[in-house]
């Protein structure tokens, strides 16, 4: 691996909900230079086939690549549970890649030894099991309760954060069978970090509820450690791409970005 400490960290996302990643991973390590990609042209990824998932990731990844980016972070669930082992492979020794399953695991196995633990995503990270198997294969003692919650997303996207109908389809989903005595909660897409007070007072405070921007942050910070890869002084500005630009993405960008930003337009699929 031919890489520098003063190349870029390339994150990826279906779209904007990615930079609750980004806005992590920036606060903690504020001198490493972010590429940000989001495919905004063609989100939902949720919803999507495995095949057209893993295609739309690997292009993504070598364009990250051509920018050199010394490590790739899928800032998305469902990329991550569908199209990691891809990545792997098509970037090779030429970066470092993570995922944002991975470090949540390995925090579970460190920190909640044996206990009842819910996951909710999209359909397309659920339907994966990812998170169930990754846990599992960890520790058999864990058990793991997953849950589809396609309307988050669109219900955060168009400001329903804290109201009445907020409330309303957030019970709907953790009242059900799938999510009974759990401990904790793993919020096992890119959005749910906004509305993570809610939940958490949903529960009155007594399920432990896992951001995994946080923790991606701090094992993203390790693995480059790890490696010799931490950038040794302030670099450049941060660059967030979009495939498809509208103001009204480069509104709500700044809801899950702490921070200003502007998005700009980068089309690599013309
Ligand atoms: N970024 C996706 C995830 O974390 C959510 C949005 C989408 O479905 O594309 O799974």
């Amino acid at each position: 691996m031919n890489l520098s400490p003063n190349n870029p960290i390339g994150i990826f996302d279906s779209g904007v909900g990615g930079l609750t990643v980004a806005s992590a991973i920036h606060h903690l390590l504020p001198g490493e230079q972010i590429i940000y990609y989001g495919d905004t042209a063609h989100l939902p990824y949720g919803d999507k086939s495995k095949e057209t998932i893993i295609y739309y990731s690997e292009k993504i990844t070598e364009f990250l690549l051509e920018k050199d980016c010394k490590i790739i972070v899928i800032a998305c669930n469902t990329a991550s549970s569908n199209a990691y082992e891809n990545i792997v492979k098509l970037v090779g020794s030429r970066a470092l890649v993570i995922n944002v399953i991975d470090p949540v695991v390995d925090y579970i196995q460190h920190h909640l030894s044996s206990q009842n633990i819910g996951v909710i995503g999209t359909k397309g990270t659920i339907n994966s099991k990812s998170y169930q198997n990754k846990i599992n294969n960890l520790n058999k003692n864990i058990t793991v309760s997953s849950l589809a919650t396609p309307l988050l997303v669109p219900m955060i996207e168009e400001g329903f954060i804290f109201d009445d109908i907020s409330n309303a389809i957030i019970r709907n989903y953790l009242s059900r069978p799938e999510l009974q005595n759990i401990q904790s909660l793993v919020l096992g897409c890119t959005h749910y970090p906004i509305i993570q007070n809610q939940i958490k007072k949903y529960y009155n405070f007594k399920v432990n509820v896992l951001d995994s921007a946080k923790i991606v942050a701090g094992f993203l910070r390790n693995e480059l450690n790890a490696h010799q890869l931490a950038s040794t002084h302030i670099q450049g500005v941060n660059h967030f791409l979009v495939s498809d630009y509208t103001d009204y993405f480069n509104a709500i960008s700044n809801m899950f970005f702490e921070g200003e930003i502007n998005l700009e337009k980068d089309n690599i699929w013309n």
